[in-house]
């Protein structure tokens, strides 16, 4: 027999509860996952709820980077994906090798990664960052020091552009969803709703977010959308934050840009995993996060020297 959706959350919220197990969700997933998780968030959210967190099993309902962080925070405990295949372009897109030969030929160089990188690409890393907290830890390194930052080419457009730094060269990753948010539709959804405010996540290129009111990771987007008395936004990020938005701002209207990849703004990654796959996962507690003992403690230093900064 197929289970419907609600047989699969009660089965779910059952192997939470039998397993010691926090379900951590990141705002992109399905509305039916976001409804059984413990706790949703942006990437450094989430990552901070994984180091606290008690209990035997991390289930990271997000992408791959997402659980490996979670392991090199939190290593005693069992951290389960419900795909193992939930990786994301701009890990793709930045491979190891490549930034051990700069970090080779460039010893003076900080080396900033966001947090979508690889552990490999963390343990060469001086500094991890998110989109939420990018703008002050590049701000956190002497003015002297040239920085390469990566991987992904708008935020660190953004980031250079908002912290003045000349010598921080950028790695041209992108992400397949953001990236492909073209500024003539955004202006077309402007001029069929005049009044909405325009909410964008730095991972959009350039010629996007000059449009945009508000600049800001997923939870900040919801933040500053549950503050404001404006009625009606058009929001240039992934349309999982939808869950969270109508809940901060219950009377708004929230209007969405199809990008040029898929035609919406949905992750091919992030939407891999299932409620199905995450049922599985709880019962199996597979796929999980391995990681050798050596990679996961150079990769913990850049992580936890992010966290240190305010
Ligand atoms: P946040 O840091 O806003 O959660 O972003 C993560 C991400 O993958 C954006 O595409
Ligand atoms: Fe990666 Fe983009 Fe998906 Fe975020 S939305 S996980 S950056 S591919």
């Amino acid at each position: 027999m197929v289970s419907s959706t609600l047989d699969i959350a009660e089965e779910i919220l059952e192997l939470k509860r039998a397993k010691k197990v926090i379900l951590l969700a990141h705002h992109y997933q399905e509305a039916e996952i976001q409804a059984v998780a413990d706790v949703i968030g942006d990437s450094l959210e989430l990552a901070r709820k994984a180091r606290e967190a008690e209990g035997d099993v991390i289930a990271m309902c997000g992408v791959w980077f997402m659980a490996e962080t979670a392991k090199i925070l939190n290593p005693t405990r069992t951290v389960i994906v419900p795909d193992a295949g939930a990786s994301c372009s701009l890990v793709e897109g930045c491979p190891p090798e490549p930034i051990r030969e700069f970090r080779r030929r460039n010893p003076d160089y900080v080396l900033v990664s966001y947090i979508n990188t690889s552990a490999e690409v963390k343990a060469e890393s001086d500094i991890v960052c998110t989109s939420r907290n990018a703008v002050n830890i590049v701000n956190s390194i002497p003015a002297e020091k040239p920085i390469l930052f990566l991987p992904d080419k708008n935020l660190g457009n953004y980031v250079k552009q908002q912290t003045g730094r000349e010598n921080m060269k950028i790695w041209q990753g992108s992400c397949v969803v953001h990236n492909t948010f073209p500024a003539r539709r955004l202006l077309d959804a402007k001029a069929a709703y005049p009044e909405a405010i325009v909410v964008a996540h730095p991972e959009c290129p350039e010629a996007v977010l000059r449009h945009a009111d508000f600049i800001g990771s997923t939870s900040a987007i919801i933040e500053y959308c549950g503050k404001s008395p404006a009625r009606e936004f058009i929001v240039m990020t992934e349309s999982g934050v939808q869950y969270s938005l109508e809940r901060v701002n219950p009377a708004a209207k929230f209007h969405y840009v199809a990008n040029e990849n898929c035609n919406c703004s949905e992750c091919p990654w992030m939407r891999l995993n299932t409620m199905e796959k995450l049922r599985d996962a709880l019962l199996t507690l597979e796929p999980r996060v391995e990681l050798e003992p050596a990679l996961m403690e150079r990769a913990l230093r850049p992580i936890e020297r992010m966290l240190a900064v305010k």
